[in-house]
């Protein structure tokens, strides 16, 4: 287990057990890997961030991460693979999140792309993503970096 504080300053737990915090979690991150480079969408208040969102009523978490992948990026994704949840204490609220890694096959342009600018590729992370402007409160804090971690040790073979 992770503990840490975000770029808000709001307490957040992270684990890559099963499902530690909630078995129904109503939000999703989904970490996607694209032709050898990260893809992320442009929220248009927010900045770059991997996609994500709320969990509907009547879908999975899973089907939720394939269909904000979909709606932020254009992107279809060929594999989902649950990665970990994290819990953050917010000042009025709690959010329960879960973190997947997708493949990605291919990325199909959209009519829109809701609250975001639609998709952006690539190569590398900025290491100092908390002084990145450009970049997402929830790419700023130890989510990215363990999770990304993670991944490499599971997924990626370079
Ligand atoms: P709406 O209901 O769409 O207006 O969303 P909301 O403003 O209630 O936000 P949401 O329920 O998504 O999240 C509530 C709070 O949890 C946010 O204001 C953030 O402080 C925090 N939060 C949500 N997602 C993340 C995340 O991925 N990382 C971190 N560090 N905090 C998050």
């Amino acid at each position: 287990m992770h503990v840490f504080h975000d770029y808000y300053n709001n307490k957040v737990m992270l684990s890559f057990e099963w499902h530690p915090f909630s078995k129904m979690p109503r939000h999703v991150l989904v970490i996607c890997r694209y032709q050898e480079k990260w893809l992320l969408t442009k929220h248009k208040t927010r900045g770059l961030e991997f996609p994500g969102g709320k969990v509907e009523d009547n879908e999975t978490a899973e089907q939720a991460g394939i269909r904000e992948v979909k709606e932020e990026t254009g992107a279809t994704v060929k594999a989902i693979h649950y990665l970990g949840q994290y819990h953050v204490e917010g000042k009025g609220d709690q959010v329960d999140k879960n973190i997947y890694f997708a493949e990605i096959s291919e990325l199909i342009e959209q009519p829109t792309y809701y609250e975001t600018e639609g998709p952006v590729l690539l190569e590398e992370l900025p290491n100092n993503l908390k002084h990145q402007r450009t970049f997402s409160f929830i790419m700023k804090d130890d989510i990215v970096k363990h999770s990304l971690n993670r991944i490499t040790q599971l997924f990626l073979n370079d």
